[in-house]
C-alpha cells in the first residue's frame, strides 16, 4: 500500500533517506558539497558493492565467453585522441547573464531564454570539453596534459591484443571492466544521474562483422533480462530507446529507459560500435590489432558490441524501484497503524540482510555470538537499542529483509524468531536450521 504522493515527493525522500541513513551523501559536505560529487556512506558501498558484484557474476563469472579487466585510470594520452574524446566530446553550453545558471544548450527548451529568470540575455552558445584534464610528471604544461577516462572501454580496446594471447581466446569473445569514469559535466543534475565522478559497468563484445547483428540482439535481451530477473524491476518501469541518430560506423544503438521519479531517463546503452574503436587505435598506436581467423585463415579487425551502465544509475533505479512506504500495524489498541518506510530490495542487494536482534539486553551477549557466527555468510548487525518495534523499522527502512531475534525461550527451545520485512510475518526457526533457512531465502 504505497502512500508515497508524487513523483518528485518520491525522488526528496530517496535523497534524504539516502543521507540520513548513510547511504549517499553530498562529497566534502562541510565544505559546502562539490557538485557532481557523491560519497558513499557505510551501508551505501555496502550496497553498490552487492550490485556491482550481481552484474560481475551475471556478465563475467558465469560465461565463458567474457573475461575481465582493471585498467588504470589514466592511460596514454594518445588513447584519446584516438578514440575521438579530446577533438569531439564536448556539449554546447551557455549562461544567462543576469542570473549566472549555467546550460547545457541541447537540454534548454527555448535556447533564447533562461528558464531560471526569464532573461533573454544568454552568453553565445560555445564548446565545452568534458574530459577532465591533469598532468603527469613535474612540468605541468601541454606535453605533460593526461585525462581522466571519460569511460571504461577504451583500456578495453588498447588491451584485447594482450588479453586475446594471454587467454588464447578465439572470436567471438567479451571483455569487462567496472571502474571509475570521470565527466566534467556542465549540469550535473538529479542526485547520482549525472555526476561528475561515476562507476561505470562495460562490456566490450568481439566478434566478426557477420554476427555482429546477430551478438547485439543477444545483448540487448540479456541487459533487460538482469533487470527484470536479477534486481526485480518491475517490466513496466523499464522500456527501449533506439536512438534516434547512429554514428556513422554503427549499425544500432538502443538505450535501456527507466522510469525515475523524474521522468524516463537512460540507463543503460547497448551499442554496436563497429570497427571504429580497433582501427582508431591500430592507426595511431601503428600496431597490427588485426585478428586470425583460424577456421578461414582470414584476418580482420574484430566488430565490437558493447553493453555500457553507470552503477550509480543502477543503484538510484534500484532504490527507487525499491522505496515504499506502508502501514505497519501497531500492538496498542485504539492506536492507528504506523506509517513504515520500507525499502524492497532483493535479498542478495540489500546492504545488511540479517539483523541479529536480542530482546532485552540481558541476552546481548548469546545475541552477539550469534551474529559473529552469521556475519561469516551474510552482511549482518547486531542492533541492540530501543524497542523491538522501533529496531524493525530501522532494519525496514534500510531494507534489511531478515530480522532475527533472540528471545528468553531462545535458551531453551534453541531457536529464533526470523520477522520477514515485507510481509512482516514472524516464523520460529531452530537454530540448527538456521544457515539453510537463510540460505534458501536470500540464494535462491
Ligand atoms: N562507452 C560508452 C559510453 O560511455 P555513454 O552513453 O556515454 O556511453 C554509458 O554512457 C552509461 O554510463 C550511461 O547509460 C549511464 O548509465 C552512465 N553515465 C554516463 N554519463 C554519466 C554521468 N555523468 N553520471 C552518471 N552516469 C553516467
Amino acid at each position: 500500500m504505497a502512500i508515497v504522493n508524487s513523483e518528485n515527493d518520491l525522488m526528496e525522500k530517496i535523497v534524504s533517506l539516502c543521507k540520513r541513513r548513510g547511504f549517499i551523501f553530498q562529497s566534502s559536505e562541510i565544505y559546502g558539497g562539490y557538485n557532481g560529487f557523491w560519497d558513499y556512506g557505510p551501508y551505501g558501498i555496502e550496497f553498490k558493492n552487492a550490485v556491482q558484484q550481481l552484474w560481475w557474476k551475471y556478465m563475467v563469472t558465469t560465461r565463458d565467453n567474457v573475461v575481465g579487466l582493471d585498467s588504470t585510470i589514466i592511460c596514454h594520452p594518445r588513447t584519446w585522441k584516438a578514440s575521438g574524446h579530446v577533438d569531439r566530446f564536448s556539449d554546447i553550453m551557455c549562461d544567462c547573464k543576469d542570473c549566472k545558471t549555467r546550460y547545457r544548450v541541447d537540454q534548454m527548451e527555448d535556447p533564447t531564454t533562461c528558464s531560471n529568470c526569464g532573461s533573454k540575455n544568454l552568453t553565445p552558445p560555445r564548446e565545452f570539453n568534458l574530459m577532465l584534464k591533469t598532468y603527469v610528471g613535474p612540468v605541468f604544461d601541454e606535453d605533460h596534459v593526461a585525462y581522466l577516462r571519460a569511460e571504461t572501454c577504451q583500456p578495453i580496446f588498447t588491451d584485447f591484443h594482450l588479453i586475446r594471447i594471454a587467454t588464447r581466446k578465439q572470436l567471438p569473445f567479451g571483455i569487462a571492466q567496472i571502474g571509475k569514469s570521470f565527466r566534467n559535466e556542465i549540469t550535473p543534475r538529479n542526485f547520482t544521474f549525472r555526476s561528475r565522478e561515476f562507476t561505470q559497468m562495460e562490456m566490450e563484445f568481439f566478434c566478426s562483422d557477420e554476427d555482429s547483428m546477430k551478438w547485439y540482439e543477444f545483448w540487448k535481451e540479456e541487459r533487460m533480462k538482469f533487470y527484470t530477473t536479477k534486481l526485480g524491476f518491475k517490466s513496466e518501469f523499464l522500456q527501449y530507446h533506439d536512438h534516434d541518430t547512429l554514428a556513422h560506423y554503427a549499425k544500432a544503438a538502443v538505450d535501456i529507459e527507466f522510469k525515475y521519479p523524474f521522468g524516463w531517463g537512460e540507463l543503460e546503452g547497448i551499442h554496436h560500435r563497429g570497427t571504429w574503436d580497433m582501427s582508431r587505435h591500430q592507426e595511431f598506436s601503428q600496431e597490427n590489432l588485426e585478428y586470425l581467423d583460424q577456421l578461414t585463415n582470414k584476418k580482420y579487425l574484430p566488430t565490437v558490441v558493447e553493453t555500457s551502465v553507470g552503477l550509480d544509475r543502477m543503484l538510484l533505479a534500484t532504490l527507487a524501484q525499491a522505496y515504499d512506504e506502508d502501514k505497519a500495524p501497531t500492538k496498542k489498541e485504539g492506536m492507528d497503524d504506523d506509517v513504515r518506510i520500507v525499502l524492497h530490495l532483493t535479498p542478495m542487494i540489500a546492504p545488511v540482510q540479517v539483523a541479529v536482534m536480542p530482546l532485552s539486553k540481558k541476552l546481548n551477549e548469546k545475541a552477539d555470538a550469534l551474529q559473529k557466527d552469521l556475519c561469516n555468510f551474510y552482511r549482518t548487525e547486531l542492533d541492540v537499542t530501543g524497542n523491538i518495534g522501533k529496531r524493525y523499522r530501522r532494519q525496514d527502512e534500510i531494507g534489511t529483509p531478515f530480522c532475527v531475534t533472540y528471545d528468553f525461550d531462545s535458551d531453551t527451545d534453541n531457536a529464533v524468531t526470523v520477522r520477514e520485512r515485507d510481509t512482516m510475518a514472524q516464523e520460529r526457526v531452530s537454530l540448527s536450521n538456521l544457515r539453510s533457512y537463510l540460505d534458501e531465502k536470500i540464494y535462491k
